[in-house]
């Protein structure tokens, strides 16, 4: 069983428009350059690019849903989709100024491989732009995530335990910027970090 991108969008809107709306505004306008996004879901950043620093997007999900596809995007910007595992990413070293990723590291199988192969794909200064949901702080949310872990997996496909700040570092990241917000089991990070 898995959430479609339709039932997953109603199922994110309390979150959008109570926090995620404008960490994505205040995130995505900063995103410059040759810019790479993975696992673009239903292309919910797509309106907070700002055309004018943006020279080229690349779009790689495992499947492109059909949201994505009839998303209004701004012809603007030029958009390459390539369906692909962001495990292994079909681009040269050093190739992308950023790359964003925003709820993704809880759905990928491997965190840390994606991180490397970012890391890779990512020039000399570049920046790695983030959204992710994470394991709180609280040891009682803690108990009560890791124990749900298993079961939402199935559903969701999605994971409520990583500890994804701490595999952004772990990956070579330089974190420069940082906010935690959100409540009780509904713990969120918003960065940037530099390759
Ligand atoms: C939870 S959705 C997030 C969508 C969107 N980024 C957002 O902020 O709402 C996770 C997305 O990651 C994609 N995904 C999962 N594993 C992936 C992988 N290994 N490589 C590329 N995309 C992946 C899924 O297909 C899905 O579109």
């Amino acid at each position: 069983m898995e959430l479609t991108p339709t039932i997953f969008n109603i199922f994110m809107k309390p979150f959008e428009k109570k926090a995620l709306h404008k960490r994505r505004s205040e995130l995505i306008s900063q995103v410059h350059g040759n810019v790479l996004e993975i696992g673009a879901g239903t292309g919910v950043n797509f309106n907070y690019y700002r055309n004018e620093k943006i020279s080229e997007l690349t779009i790689v999900d495992i499947k492109f849903n059909n949201i994505i596809k009839n998303h209004s995007l701004n012809k603007s910007i030029d958009i390459n989709f390539i369906e692909g595992n962001a495990e292994k990413l079909p681009f040269e070293d050093n190739t992308f100024d950023s790359v964003v990723s925003t709820l993704i590291y809880c759905s990928v199988d491997n965190p840390d491989i994606v991180l490397s192969e970012v890391f890779r794909v990512l020039k000399p200064g570049g920046r790695v732009y983030f959204i992710e949901h994470v394991l709180p702080e609280q040891v009682h949310y803690r108990k009560l995530l890791n124990t749900l872990n298993g079961a939402w997996k199935m559903i969701g496909k999605c994971n409520v335990n990583r500890e994804t700040l701490k595999l952004i570092e772990k990956a070579n990241f330089k974190v420069v910027d940082f906010e935690m917000f959100g409540k009780a089991c509904f713990i969120f990070i918003k960065g940037i970090g530099v390759k």
